[in-house]
């Protein structure tokens, strides 16, 4: 019970840790949850950062979720569930400890998590997100549209009814946390990214 405690709370120590606050405070000066859209995940870092700053957000958000997902390996815990661990790690990523239990919006740390428990639903839910980058021009709604697409593949294909669990509860906190998002689809006034059809059409 111990080594599982011990485990969980590292792994939410971990999901705590946040690059995009941290690095845009530091380099930068700027406060990226007052910017922008107020994430402080990597699409508002691309936005109000630049670049860089944003894909070193993006890997390690990505990172830290895979790095906790390998805790149980790492201490030869194998017992302790992988999708556990990396909830925790979610859970930091969202309501993080070091800026007052409030965070992002759940979606680099969960595919990190998901690349280690299940590689190949990883990667396919990688090519559904970029083809709906491609389509929408809009991150929100290829997260969405990634989660339900891992919600669907882990009830309905792999049957693993502890992934089926943690990704449907994930899906619909997702879809909660974008919910200004959605209400910007709705009314058009989305950001899109420079590249993709809805932003050159
Ligand atoms: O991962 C967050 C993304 O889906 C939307 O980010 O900053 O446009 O709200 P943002």
């Amino acid at each position: 019970m111990i080594k599982i405690i011990f485990i969980l709370v590292l792994a939410y120590l971990l999901g705590s840790l946040m690059p995009g606050y941290w690095l845009g405070k530091l380099f930068y000066h700027k406060d990226i949850r007052t910017e922008g859209s107020g994430n402080i995940g990597t699409t508002n870092a691309f936005r109000i950062l630049g670049p860089v700053p944003g894909t070193i957000v993006l890997f390690m958000d990505i990172f830290k979720g895979a790095l906790a997902a390998l805790l149980p390996t790492i201490f030869g815990w194998e017992h302790v569930n992988v999708m556990l661990v990396g909830l925790a790690a979610i859970l930091g990523h969202t309501f993080s400890i070091w800026i007052g239990f409030k965070g992002g919006k759940a979606v680099a740390t969960s595919a990190g998590v998901l690349s280690v428990y299940n590689t190949p639903l990883f990667l396919m839910v990688c090519a559904v997100f970029i083809t709906c980058l491609i389509l929408f021009s809009m991150v929100s709604v290829a997260s969405m549209v990634g989660f339900s697409f891992a919600t669907v593949m882990s009830v309905f294909y792999y049957q693993d009814i502890i992934l089926s669990i943690v990704a449907i509860v994930l899906t619909v906190f997702v879809f909660y946390r974008h919910r200004n998002n959605i209400g910007r689809i709705f009314a058009g006034t989305e950001s899109t990214i420079p590249f993709g059809l809805v932003y050159w059409f």
